[in-house]
């Protein structure tokens, strides 16, 4: 989940910043919505995601990181299009604008509900370095007694 968010957010980069550039070349800003929303919601948030997932992968394998991902995923092509009709002067496309966030922003409330329902930091940290601990404990007294074997 979490490589997957990041690599799809690095295509988002990639058309947000070939937009960028273009708008630049030709002077002409009218994509501008656009250009910051392909970038700040597919790069950023998507790549921020994909992050906190490979932070706390508990948080990666539940069913509403499932509805999140797929919620962002498809709802926002389908904003970024009709925003892009809009703003190229196809007022009539407005309901592709109002589905595409709707969905975007549903997906984002599955997203804040996973990360207050799966994110345990302290306990899960704790847990994790006094396992690591006694699993370690475990390998130096394997150790110690392997070399007691050896010495005989
Ligand atoms: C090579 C990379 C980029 C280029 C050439 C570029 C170019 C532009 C241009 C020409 C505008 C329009 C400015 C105007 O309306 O006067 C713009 C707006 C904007 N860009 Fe970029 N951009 C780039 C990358 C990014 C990235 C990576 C982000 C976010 C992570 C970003 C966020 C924004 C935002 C939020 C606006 C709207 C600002 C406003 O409404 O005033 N841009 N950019
Ligand atoms: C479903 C989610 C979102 C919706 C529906 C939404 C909608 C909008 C709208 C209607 C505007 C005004 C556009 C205009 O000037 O004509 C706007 C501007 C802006 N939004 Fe969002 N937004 C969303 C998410 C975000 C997120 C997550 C970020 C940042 C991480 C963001 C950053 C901005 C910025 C920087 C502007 C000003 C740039 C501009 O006017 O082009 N938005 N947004």
């Amino acid at each position: 989940m979490s490589t997957r968010l990041i690599k799809i957010a690095a295509l988002y980069l990639l058309v947000g910043v070939a937009m960028g550039i273009v708008m630049g070349i030709r002077q002409q800003f009218a994509l501008a919505p656009v250009h910051a929303h392909v970038n700040l919601l597919g790069w950023v948030s998507l790549a921020i995601i994909g992050v906190v997932y490979r932070i706390y992968p508990e948080a990666a394998q539940t069913r509403l990181a499932h509805i999140h991902f797929w919620g962002h995923n498809v709802g926002l092509p389908v904003f970024m299009l009709g925003l892009a009709l809009i703003f190229s002067g196809h007022a009539e496309f407005h309901p592709l604008v109002n589905v595409g966030a709707t969905v975007v922003f549903l997906s984002v409330v599955a997203f804040v509900a996973n990360v207050w329902r799966a994110l345990q930091p302290a306990a899960s940290a704790g847990a994790a370095t006094a396992a690591a601990g006694i699993a370690a404990m475990g390998v130096a007294k394997a150790r110690a007694a392997t070399a007691n074997v050896a010495a005989r």
